[in-house]
Parts: C-alpha cells; structure tokens; sequence
C-alpha cells in the first residue's frame, strides 16, 4: 500500500539471513502454521492493531508474520534489553516480499543491547499508531510478555488521574525512573495521551508467570483497565515453554557465555517451579551435580522426589560452581552473597526481571571491579582478587547470552497466544474485565496440532470408555483441576 514501514533495528541488511531462519523456524512451528491454514482467506484478525512487547527473536518474528496472515496491524518492541535477534528484527521489518531498501514489513521497535531509556522509548514508539478512522493513535489489543507494555499504559492512566508524575522513585530503582522520565515526557506533549490510549484497548494477552502476576494484583487492587487473558497458564504454555524450553536454553546461555564444562560441578538452581524444574533437569543432564532452593513445601519436596539436594543458599553458596535463579521473586541473591562464591563461578538469572540478583548491590560492594569479557559476560572481581562470572548483567540468560527457548516448544507458546488474540478481539462480550484463561479445548488444540511433527500416534476413547470417564470423545479430558 506504499506505506512507510517506520523502524528502529540494528541493521536492515541482516534480512536476509534473517528470512532464512524464519523459514527454517516455520516448518518446526506447526501450530502456527496450521492456523494460517485453517483461517486462509478468513482474516478473523481484520482490523486488529496489536502493540506486541516480547523479545524480538525468530520464533517471535514467525508469530508477528501469522497475525498480519490472520488480517492483524502490528507494531513490536522486544521485552528486555539483550533479547532481540537483530537478524529476525531486520526480516520482519523488510517483510518477505521487500527489501532492505523500500521494506514492506511490520514496524519494529528492537536492538540487542538497548539502553534503558531506548528500551522504554520504543515501548512508547509501539503504542503509537496512525489515526485510525475512529482518530486513535493507540492500539486496539496488546501482547505482553512480562507485562511492560501494560504497565506503561496503566502507570500513564494512574498519574494523569493524579495530575503529575511522581518525582521520586520506589525504592530507588533505576529502571523505574526511567519509567517516570518516559511518562513525563509524554504527558508534557499529550496531557490526555493514556487515558485515550487505554479507552481503545479491548484486552492483553499475557505470556509470562511474571506478568500475569501482575494482572491478578492489578484485578485484586482494582486497577486493572482492560481484560486479560493468562496464555502463561495454558498447559501447553507454562507446562512446555518454561519447562522443556528451559531444559533446552539454559544451557546453551551458559555454554555460549563461557564455554566451561558444566559435567561434575555444584550448580545451584534457586526457585523449583516450571522454569527451575527445566533447569536443574538440563544442569543434571549435563552431569553437574544440583541442589534445588525452594520456599514451598510442595516445590521442595518434589525436587526431593526427583532426587535433588534442597538446601538453603547460604548454606551452599560457597561451594557452587553454578547459580541460577528462577523464581520470578526479587533479592534471591544478595551482594553479600555473591562475595562469598566461589573463584570464577558462574552467576546468572532466567526468571523474567533482573532484580533476582542484587546487581545494584554487587556494584556498590567496596572495592570491587568489573571487566566485560564479551557482550553480556561480566567478571566481576573482589579486592582480594576472586572474581565471579555474571552473565546478561542478571537479566535473562537464556535470551541474553543464547537465542531463547527454539521454535518447536515456542510454537505451543505462541499458538495460544494467537487463540488468546483472537477471542479477546472477536468475542470481546466472552471476556468481561478480569484474568482469563483459555479454555480446555483450545489448550488440547495445541497440543493436538503439535503430535504430528513428533509421530505421536494417539489412542481415541471408545464411546463406552468416554462415558465411563463422563467426558466427551473429543474432549477436554480433565477437569480444570487437574494438574499435568
Ligand atoms: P513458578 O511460580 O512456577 O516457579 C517459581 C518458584 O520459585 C516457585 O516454586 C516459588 O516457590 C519459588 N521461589 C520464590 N521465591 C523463592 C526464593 N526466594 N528462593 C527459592 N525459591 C523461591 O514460576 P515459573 O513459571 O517457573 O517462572 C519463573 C520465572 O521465569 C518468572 O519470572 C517467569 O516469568 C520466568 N520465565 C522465564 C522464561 C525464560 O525463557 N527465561 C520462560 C518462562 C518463564
């Protein structure tokens, strides 16, 4: 339509080997795929404007290509600072048909290593569209991983309502001011701007235990502003992205980042939820030699059942070779804590935000020094000369230092958000305010749509045996209870 495809990556000439990992990733994403079959021609997305915030790597790009394939507009930003593959960024905006000098692709908002304030300056750039017939310039849906995107639009509501944004900052946190800088200075040029944004959004689909953490406190404190649907808590979700996922991506983030033999060393998986149960199997798989830290009874004693050390991490820090944090909480690993490691053990994060290391801590501690080996692998050295190893600067290892979980697992992922999208947007009176979750059936669909790829052959209940179970022969099998 010779519309300016408006971008900020790092490098448009990288499209081309962008577009063939994108083509690569297709064949090993199924459920994408089979809905841009099964909706061909349908457009069941027509006249959505979705503002996607989640990490801009091929497997995204293959979900941002199968909503413009179902009729959606779409504007993306990646989630966190180190997570954008600049090559599937490049692809995405050139598109399958242009070129890197007149792209006929998607505007994205992504660069690996992106500074805070660009990170939020292109959260912004993604929430700001071209009027539509109705005058607005925002979004009509939005795909959120980790919920910053969300945040941003609730948190400019919050203080137009007030009249002012804050001075100071919670808790002294960095990324927080600069939050505050972002939403100062949209608000100087558009005093009204959240509120009409938030007024055109009919609803978010969240793909993370951190961000749909919070939606349920937003919906508990009665702030939130539009319905969500949880796509973390699809089975097919949370039950394979953060655990199988994992179990493949932890280990390459490490082995990229240093390369040191993982078999035989003490590795510390702190947090024994999906994402640590990937982890400490990957670890173990690798011949290392786990202890789990959990502070729930019923994580603690299943990584027992599997066969871990539990332990407390004071009591182990001072052996490990290895620490991982994944539990999404915050102050899991204090600066304290980290002087006490061993000589050049390795440190890092693969829950969503970097406050479970203290990293602003580790930078406070008297004396210390830190040397950048490569991009995003730090050796951080104590006065008396011990240094250990950070990776990603405490964000996300997986995403920071390797390419994020691969496509096969990630298609299960993004298939549910694909669904997620198109119920919020076509079946808006389904989906009153509130924190949904997709029904059982579609979650089945997921997985149904992923069996052939791997051979699975499925047995069908007889009409006398699903009777016998009180289900339907096609399904869903269990009851919203049960846990997999
Ligand atoms: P989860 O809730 O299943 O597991 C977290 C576990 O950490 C819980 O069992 C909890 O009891 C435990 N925990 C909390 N505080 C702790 C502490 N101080 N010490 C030890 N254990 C503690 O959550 P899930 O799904 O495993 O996600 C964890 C984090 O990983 C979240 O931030 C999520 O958003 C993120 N995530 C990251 C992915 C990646 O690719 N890097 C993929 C999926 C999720």
């Amino acid at each position: 339509d010779g519309r300016v495809v408006d971008h900020a990556v790092a490098d448009l000439s990288l499209a081309e080997t962008g577009r063939h990992q994108l083509r690569l990733a297709e064949h090993e994403m199924p459920g994408l795929m089979s809905l841009r079959e099964e909706y061909a021609g349908k457009a069941p997305l027509a006249g959505a404007r979705i503002t996607g915030s989640l990490h801009m790597t091929v497997q995204t790009a293959v979900l941002i290509e199968t909503l413009v394939s179902l009729g959606a507009d779409v504007r993306w930003a990646s989630c966190n600072i180190f997570s954008t593959d600049d090559a599937a960024a490049a692809a995405v905006v050139v598109g399958p048909t242009g070129t890197p000098d007149a792209p006929t692709g998607i505007p994205v908002y992504a660069w690996k290593g992106e500074t805070l304030e660009e990170y939020w300056w292109c959260t912004d750039q993604v929430l700001r569209w071209p009027a539509d017939a109705s005058g607005s310039t925002g979004p009509n849906m939005i795909l959120d991983d980790g919920g910053d995107a969300t945040m941003l639009v609730h948190k400019g509501v919050e203080f137009e309502g007030a009249g002012a944004v804050p001075a100071t900052t919670e808790d002294d946190n960095e990324e927080y001011a600069v939050v505050l800088e972002t939403l100062r200075r949209t608000l100087a040029a558009d005093p009204q701007r959240w509120t009409a944004v938030a007024k055109g959004i009919k609803g978010v689909t969240e793909e993370t235990t951190t961000g749909v953490l919070r939606l349920y406190d937003r919906m508990r404190d009665g702030t939130l502003l539009f319905p969500a649907i949880n796509v973390n808590d699809s089975v097919t979700k949370s039950k394979f992205d953060n655990k199988y996922g994992t179990r493949h991506s932890i280990i390459d983030g490490i082995n990229r980042a240093t390369d040191v033999l993982i078999g035989g060393k003490v590795a510390v998986v702190a947090g024994y939820g999906d994402v640590g149960k990937g982890s400490a199997e990957s670890l173990r798989g690798q011949g290392a030699r786990v202890i789990v830290t959990e502070i729930d009874p019923i994580n603690a004693l299943q990584a027992a059942m599997d066969g871990y050390q539990v332990a407390v991490l004071d009591d182990v820090i001072g052996t490990a070779d290895i620490v991982i944090t994944a539990t999404g909480n915050k102050d899991v690993v204090t600066a304290e804590q980290i002087a006490r490691m061993k000589d050049k053990a390795i440190l890092g994060n693969i829950g969503h935000f970097d406050n479970e290391i203290d990293m602003a801590g580790l930078a406070r501690t008297p004396g210390v020094t830190r040397t950048e080996i490569k991009p995003q692998v730090h050796e951080w050295t104590f006065p008396e000369g011990r240094s250990v190893i950070v990776l990603s600067e405490g964000r996300l290892l997986n995403l920071g230092n390797a390419t994020g979980h691969p496509s096969f697992v990630m298609s299960n992922s993004f298939t549910n958000q694909v669904m997620a999208q198109i119920e919020l947007f076509t079946k808006a009176d389904e989906y009153p305010l509130g924190v949904h979750v997709l029904p059982k059936v579609l979650d089945e669909k997921v997985a149904r749509l992923h069996l052939a790829a791997l051979g699975v052959q499925l047995t069908e209940l007889t009409k006398s045996q699903a009777e016998y179970l009180g289900v339907d022969v096609a399904g869903p099998y269990k009851t919203d209870a049960y846990r997999y």
